[in-house]
């Protein structure tokens, strides 16, 4: 499919953009929107992305989907395992924390928020990601969480125009992958990069937690967790806990 650049300086959130101008889009084509800096970058669960200018990635894929396309729940699953790619290629070690954090050395680099929105036969799907990229220690400590950026680890500084490309052929490739065979062809990377395997995690879907083992991933990208009953959940959606 042909990708289609929107950039902007500074907007509110790169996924917002997308959704409130989807209309604007050709539905062949890819519309990849970044932004230098974001006002109001937004995480999963409401939660705010720290989006200082000029220094990560803030990037929006946006494109249509049938709506009975295999393994629809699984495109965020997808867009983790094709970015944890292009950091193996540059050579570094990334795991992947269900269902779609990227993580270096235990740390927070990268974030996925997939949205959807659905019209009769088909879906609209917004898929965005922040890497902190070139965030400095000042910036990183300002997060709630452990973070770290490329920069932080490697001990130089990244071009992030050269990285976004290489994330935005991957992800073109990787789609036409995705629509044809759903998660499935990334199902292994997934899980061999997955944070956590073997050890007690608590997940929680926002209504329901368990705890157990972190398990293996489904052939359609979820998440099973082995409880203490010698029981077997397989979660659809939710967050990691240590
Ligand atoms: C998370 O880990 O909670 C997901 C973070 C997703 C952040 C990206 S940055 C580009 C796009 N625009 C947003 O407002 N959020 C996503």
């Amino acid at each position: 499919m042909k990708l289609v650049e929107i950039h902007f300086e500074s907007i509110g959130s790169t996924n917002t953009y997308a959704k409130e101008h989807v209309g604007s889009f050709s539905p062949d084509q890819v519309t990849c929107i970044t932004a230098d800096e974001q006002t109001a970058g937004r995480g999963r669960f409401q939660r705010k992305w720290y989006s200082p200018k000029g220094v990560n990635l803030y990037v929006t894929f946006c494109f249509r989907l049938p709506k009975n396309a295999l393994h629809l729940i699984s495109l965020s699953q997808m867009m983790a395992a094709s970015f944890a790619s292009v950091l193996l290629d540059e050579g570094l070690h990334p795991k992947i924390k269900w269902p779609n954090d990227i993580r270096l050395n235990g740390k927070k680099l990268s974030g996925i928020l997939c949205e959807t929105s659905f019209h009769g036969e088909w879906v609209d799907v917004f898929l965005g990601i922040g890497v902190n990229v070139n965030m400095g220690t000042a910036d990183l400590a300002r997060i709630d969480q452990p973070a770290t950026s490329l920069q932080a680890e490697t001990g130089r500084s990244w071009d992030r125009a050269a990285l976004l490309k290489k994330i935005q052929k991957k992800i073109l490739h990787d789609l036409d992958l995705f629509k044809s065979k759903g998660f499935e062809p990334f199902h292994s990377l997934f899980e061999n990069l997955l944070a956590f395997k073997g050890e007690i995690v608590s997940c929680s879907d926002g209504k329901r937690t368990w705890v157990g083992t972190c398990h293996s991933i489904t052939n359609d990208g979820q998440l099973n967790i082995y409880s203490s009953d010698k029981s077997m959940h397989t979660v659809l959606s939710g967050e990691i806990s240590k």
